[in-house]
């Protein structure tokens, strides 16, 4: 009920991102990468820019460094740019030039832990895979735990959740979905749950409104 709720809603409410229409695991990356640290308004922009700079993976890796940390001035922390060069890199001299297709494999490239390599897994190569960002983790607390717990639930256990309610085949849909709702409806503050797909099912409705946040997640 819950998958099927927040899917329709995506379907209809998703804003058209670039990288939503892309499944190309180098233009995936960028933006995961600019996204960790950056609002998705100033992004935008940034993300055009870089692509037309660096259209490809071979294009990064052979680039100099200096270059790669001038395209990406005002996105902060230079040692993202640098360790997404090196990631290029290596995709281009360990796996000849074809992104690894497994999280594991994902995980071993420079600067790419368990969020990206997830990322990367499911919105390139739409994999059912499950993966932790601040968004996912608040819509998931708040729907499936709600504020009456003293302790949240450790992040592996909403992560199992989230896999056991993931749409067998929609993992890119669910996991857009999940975040689109976070950034849209399921805000920090001020969420707006009269507008909510999923507020029928939601704990956290159902029990306070607005809904407070279970305490932060031991790991
Ligand atoms: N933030 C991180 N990844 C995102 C995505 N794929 N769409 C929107 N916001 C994001």
């Amino acid at each position: 009920m819950l998958a099927n709720l927040l899917l329709a809603w995506f379907a209809q409410h998703a804003r058209a991102l670039p990288w939503r229409q892309s499944r190309d695991p180098y233009q995936i990356l960028v933006s995961e990468v600019m996204l960790q640290q950056t609002q998705v308004d100033r992004v935008l922009p940034k993300y055009a820019a870089f692509l037309a700079t660096f259209p490809n993976l071979h294009a990064l890796a052979n680039a100099p460094t200096a270059e790669v940390i001038r395209a990406w001035a005002g996105l902060g922390y230079n040692r993202r740019a640098v360790n997404l060069q090196r990631a290029a890199q290596q995709v281009m001299a360990q796996y000849d030039g074809q992104f690894p297709r497994n999280v594991a494999e994902l995980r071993s490239l420079p600067g790419i832990g368990p969020y990206t390599a997830g990322a990367i897994a499911c919105f390139a190569f739409e994999q059912d895979v499950v993966f932790m960002d601040t968004n996912i983790r608040r819509v998931l607390q708040r729907a499936l735990v709600g504020p009456d717990l003293q302790v949240a639930p450790p992040e592996r256990q909403l992560l199992e959740q989230s896999a056991t309610l993931l749409p067998s085949g929609q993992g890119w849909a669910w996991n857009q979905a999940l975040m689109e709702l976070g950034a849209l409806i399921c805000t920090a503050r001020n969420p707006s749950c009269a507008q909510c797909p999923i507020q029928r099912v939601c704990r956290a409705y159902s029990t306070a409104t607005p809904p407070a946040l279970p305490r932060p997640l031991r790991r």
